[in-house]
């Protein structure tokens, strides 16, 4: 057996199973110390009230002959796939049900879906991205154009001819800046894509923290893109899925590439690679898309909202240069007096015992700065941010 060489090419390990061994071993040296946890964007609040009763509901119906699910269907359950399209429906986006996929997660499904893809295609990641868009690629032997972002452009950066791609990623509401693209400058892209033949995979997992209503939520908002994008979705940020696990995918019909329709190839591999996803949480998925629903996971994105202010109120006093935290749940700040982004991950683990991400994970381009997640709890936010002051304000 001839194992997979590009595993060679990867960095050692995965970004974030890094941050957790730095933490484990400085746990082990310092047993019981109190952490503050803004690193990995998992979320601190439970499930919202119509989840749960749904979820219950679920495992009730498993329990009676007459409403018991096997099987559920590969693609995702009838009444899952038409809530979703009617929630794009309410933006002004019009899906048929069928071009909705339900998935176990963005994650998982941005490593599934390159299964569309020929090994010879080129992806391009705008970076700083998140790590996955990259390692997947380079598990599957593929080119990697790395397109880096900064301040000068706002990380939100233009393509242009000399980008020679066929994968394109776009993550708006970007992790790890926070920075959105607007209706024009995604249309540039999509623009772009169509001209060349390319496909975007638009990672869209943020985009229920957009606050300013002119920006798009989804990329079917704008004009060409069913003709080049795929839109990858997930309820782990929006309604806090990150353990239970619920996400979809959306592949319109009008998606074609040399004579195949890409909505029916991704049809051809779900039924062939899953046998779909549980009853009980695609029960507990389609109560996040009821009125109550979403009022009570608004209620909970407004609590992480909070814990974005208070950070940014710390580090508008120390001065530092941040963005995002508006319409995202990430801040980008530049590292204080120089530091290296690890330098920085390793002086607050030290002093203060605050995680965030060192932005040099995310791509070259993300040395010199880090990233915050707002999703801790608010008494551990506020803490955070007191000793943040207290310590990069003597500095
Ligand atoms: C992050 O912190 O970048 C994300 O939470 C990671 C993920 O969604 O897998």
């Amino acid at each position: 057996m001839k194992p997979n060489m590009h595993y060679g090419e990867l960095k050692d390990s995965y970004l974030f199973y890094n941050i957790s061994k730095k933490i484990n071993e400085y746990l082990s040296e310092n047993p019981g110390k109190k952490l503050y946890r803004m690193g990995i964007g998992d979320v601190s609040l439970p499930l919202c009230e119509s989840v749960i009763k749904a979820l219950h509901e679920g495992v009730d119906d498993q329990a009676v002959k007459e409403k018991f699910h096997g099987y559920m269907p590969e693609c995702g359950a009838p009444f899952l796939r038409e809530t979703i399209a009617k929630y794009y429906g309410r933006r002004g986006v019009e899906l048929a049900s069928d071009e909705v996929f339900v998935s176990s997660g963005a994650s998982d499904e941005l490593g599934d879906i390159l299964d569309l893809f020929d090994k010879s295609n080129t992806a391009l990641v705008i970076e700083p991205a998140y790590p996955a868009y990259v390692d997947a690629n380079v598990m599957a032997g593929r080119k990697i154009i790395h397109l880096a972002s900064g301040e000068y452009n706002g990380f939100l950066p233009d393509p242009d001819e000399s980008m020679d791609a066929d994968i394109l990623y776009i993550c708006s509401p970007n992790n790890p800046t926070g920075a959105v693209f607007g209706k024009e400058k995604l249309k540039k892209w999509v623009d772009f894509a169509n001209e060349r033949g390319a496909v975007i995979l638009f990672d869209a997992a943020y985009e229920a923290f957009i606050e300013d209503e002119s920006l798009p939520h989804s990329i079917f908002e704008i004009e060409g893109a069913r003709m080049c994008a795929i839109e990858i979705c997930s309820l782990s940020k929006t309604a806090g899925f990150t353990g239970t696990r619920l996400g979809y995918t959306v592949i319109p019909k009008t998606l074609e590439r040399e004579g195949m329709n890409l909505n029916a190839m991704w049809v051809r591999n779900r039924t062939t690679k899953t046998n779909g996803i549980s009853y009980i949480l695609q029960k507990g998925g389609a109560a996040v898309f009821t009125e109550e629903g979403q009022e009570q996971i608004h209620r909970n994105i407004a609590i992480y909202k909070k814990n974005a202010k208070v950070l940014m109120a710390a580090l508008d006093q120390l001065g530092i240069w941040y963005c995002g935290g508006k319409n995202a749940p990430y801040i980008w700040l530049k590292c204080p007096s120089g530091m290296g982004s690890w330098e920085f991950f390793d002086y607050l683990l030290q002093e203060v015992q605050v995680i965030g991400t060192p932005g040099e994970g995310f791509g070259k381009c993300g040395e010199g700065y880090f990233r915050f997640s707002t999703f801790g709890s608010p008494e551990d936010t506020e803490r955070a941010a007191e000793l943040l002051v207290q310590l990069l304000g003597s500095k």
